[in-house]
């Protein structure tokens, strides 16, 4: 279990702990090396604070953190049941807050561009055997740059395992681009599944099951 990591003069105790509140503050920072590239990139910190911090509020979310001794996140795994109903049920509210504040400057080129390539793109998406069929998700998985490689991304990962397991699910599904040569290979190391490899957006995304061993 990575308790500890190893900085340039020191050895740092870890805790994992679950994410309350007051550490949300923290949490766009570490998840931004994440989703660059993916539309919540593209939207900036603001978006990505609202949609997680709406993630964070879900009773079907998890979130658990790495911290050191001063309470510094080092590393976070958030994951959700049912992603589908999250999504859609926050990017709803999320466009509705535009709409009524007419904050439509977030509509860059750039943002449309996206939009529009995405649109055109989801007729070439593969589908991919099992995969409709599981709800679940490890929406994100980051770790603070000074701290990789010591193990915290697979204890984060043993830890939604854990969580999914005592809500009793059985499986979960991981989405990342092939070219994340350093996700990817965590995911196997830890014994994930990949189920397919699916054109998204123009991005090729390899779409992981993990299997966590509930009873039911
Ligand atoms: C992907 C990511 C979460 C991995 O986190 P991590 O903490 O480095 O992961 P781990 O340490 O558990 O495993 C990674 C490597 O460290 C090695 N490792 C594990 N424990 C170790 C230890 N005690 N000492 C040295 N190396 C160790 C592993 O063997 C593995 O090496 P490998 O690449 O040769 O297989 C991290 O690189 C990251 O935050 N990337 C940016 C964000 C991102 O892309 N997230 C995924 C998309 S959501």
């Amino acid at each position: 279990m990575a308790n500890h990591y190893r900085s340039d003069d020191a050895t740092v105790c870890l805790r994992y702990r679950e994410l309350a509140e007051l550490d949300y503050g923290q949490l766009v920072g570490l998840i931004r090396p994440a989703l660059s590239g993916s539309i919540f990139g593209l939207l900036g910190a603001g978006f990505i604070d609202y949609f997680y911090k709406s993630v964070a509020r879900r009773p079907d979310s998890y979130l658990v953190g790495a911290f050191d001794e001063s309470n510094k996140l080092l590393g976070v795994a958030i994951a959700v049941i049912d992603h589908n109903d999250a999504y859609s049920s926050i990017m709803r509210k999320h466009w509705f807050r535009l709409a009524l504040r007419a904050n439509f400057h977030i509509l860059t080129p750039r943002v449309l561009t996206w939009i529009a390539r995405g649109l055109v793109s989801r007729s070439g998406q593969t589908s991919c055997r099992d995969m409709d069929n599981i709800k679940s998700r490890l929406l994100v998985i980051s770790v603070d740059s000074d701290c990789m490689k010591q193990g915290v991304g697979s204890e984060l990962i043993n830890n939604v395992d854990e969580w999914f397991r005592s809500v009793n699910i059985p499986s979960y599904l991981i989405f990342t681009e092939e070219s994340n040569i350093r996700a990817n290979r965590l995911y196997k190391k830890n014994g994930c599944e990949q189920l397919c490899i699916r054109n998204y957006r123009s991005k090729q995304i390899v779409v992981w099951v993990r299997h966590t061993h509930s009873e039911i």
